[in-house]
């Protein structure tokens, strides 16, 4: 299908997301904290050949030409998250006035440029002060995001009025309480669902701290999904697909429009009900302005009577021969249709942005340049079919690629390259990619797929 900007209305909002940890660097510096990715990384050595984030794209003194860059490429809205402990060096307590400073820097810079920011509050680097508590295992987590949550509304309020305030509570969680491989590194089904039962408070929480403290918010919070197929049509496999279903994509959704945890259909969540204290059915409860979509691919689920808990394993793309991106990820634009159809079926869902997709490639420089047409067929098809939600009804309103620049992607450190700007990390050159050329394009309403011109 041919498409244009155009067709998706005028109110509908483009971006480009990023994340602290991933670009900003400069991890020591200023009066900030330690967070426990800085942990992770550095005396944990947990991320692939021993890196860390502590220069990455060293954004934190880059901030006004990659700021620009977004104005080059026309993106109008700019999703970026603070990190805890820039602001709160102890997680709680005195404020780090540096920190505040940075940020509304970066804010400030935005407004003038006319690109709108959106705030993440949380994306994944909790101080480690707060960490040496017990983290998210510890209910205190709640009060300390509370705090940590109105003191970025006292401060940003005036200017922000996107507010989004978890970034994946299944991945931080599952992956970095459960499995242990992304930071803090703890594992095992009570640290998870203690994490996940906190995360989930504090996501309702903060919702109700913004609309309470900031005038005119919109607010909202993301969710990652990933649309789940069976294996065969096996029943057990079927049955397998339903429960990995109910613990990616709707753990953490369902408690927030006021349905409580999907216990039906994955018996174990029941153990969750431990850490419950009287009340807590209905402060999991918040009616959010918009609902948050992050979408990469599809899973295949297959039964597998050794999995502890669920039964079920992920059959990896390169297992299937299908295409897939460095990240062993099913390239599968349907997922993401498939996606907005379901968030669209709960009615308590008022508007949904997509607030991440992208992938990421095998992208060389050549001859100044990166060509990589992978991505823009990638975007190109994505984007397609959130269009086609949307001519059906979906109350779809945005689309934010992720992510701006090449960066720190957590445990596999920097090789998977996920931006529309290509950085090299020994000089922190920008070469801005054909992707970024097209987008650029597309937004300004000028090309379609076909228009690759390298000139900014
Ligand atoms: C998402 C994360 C984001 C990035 C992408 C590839 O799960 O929110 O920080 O790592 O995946």
């Amino acid at each position: 299908m041919q498409f244009t900007k155009e067709d998706f209305g005028q109110e509908f909002k483009w971006g480009v997301s990023t994340a602290a940890y991933q670009i900003e660097g400069s991890h020591d510096v200023d009066g900030k904290g330690f967070s426990i990715w800085d942990t992770f990384s550095n005396k944990l050595k947990r991320i692939a050949g021993n890196q860390n984030g502590n220069i990455s794209c060293d954004h934190y003194n880059r901030y006004t030409g990659d700021i620009t860059l977004i104005y080059k490429l026309s993106i109008p809205n700019y999703r970026f998250s603070v990190s805890w402990s820039r602001i709160l060096p102890q997680g709680t307590g005195a404020v780090n006035q540096s920190g505040i400073d940075f940020y509304n820097r970066k804010i400030d810079l935005c407004l003038e440029l006319g690109i709108e920011p959106w705030i993440t509050l949380y994306h994944w680097d909790l101080p480690e002060a707060l960490q040496q508590k017990g983290g998210w295992t510890n209910r205190e987590v709640v009060t300390w995001f509370s705090n940590f949550t109105a003191c970025c509304a006292e401060h940003f309020g005036d200017r922000v009025k996107h507010w989004i305030i978890l970034n994946e509570p299944m991945v931080f969680t599952g992956a970095g309480y459960f499995l242990g491989v992304h930071a803090p590194g703890k594992k095992g089904l009570s640290n998870f669902l203690a994490a996940a039962h906190h995360a989930a408070l504090c996501q309702a929480e903060g919702g109700r701290i913004v609309r309470e403290l900031v005038y005119d918010s919109k607010v909202g919070t993301t969710f990652s999904y990933s649309h789940i197929d069976p294996f065969s049509q096996d029943e057990k496999d079927i049955r397998a697909a339903k429960k990995v279903d109910a613990l990616l994509n709707r753990m953490f959704l369902e408690p927030l429009l006021g349905m409580g945890y999907p216990i039906g259909d994955l018996k174990i969540l029941k153990r969750i009900e431990k850490f419950m204290l009287p009340g807590d059915a209905e402060m999991l409860a918040f009616d959010m302005d918009f609902i948050g979509l992050q979408n990469y691919t599809r899973e295949i689920v297959k039964h597998s009577f050794f999995t502890p808990f669920v039964k079920a394993r992920i059959v990896k793309a390169d297992q299937r021969d299908v295409e897939r991106t460095v990240m062993n990820w099913e390239v599968y634009p349907p997922s993401i249709y498939n996606a907005l159809k379901r968030f669209n079926s709960y009615p308590a869902v008022k508007e949904i942005i997509v607030t991440e997709n992208g992938a990421a490639f095998q992208d060389l420089i050549v001859a100044g340049e990166v060509r990589d047409t992978q991505r823009i067929k990638f975007l190109h098809d994505h984007i397609e079919q959130v269009l086609l939600a949307k001519k059906e009804g979906v109350r779809v309103m945005g689309y934010f690629v992720w992510t701006l620049l090449d960066n720190f992607e957590w445990a596999e450190g920097f090789y998977p390259r996920f931006g529309l700007v290509h950085v090299d990390f020994e000089t922190q050159k920008r070469v801005v990619k054909a992707s970024g050329i097209w987008y650029r394009d597309f937004i300004r309403c000028k090309g379609r797929e076909d228009i690759i011109d390298h000139k900014l």
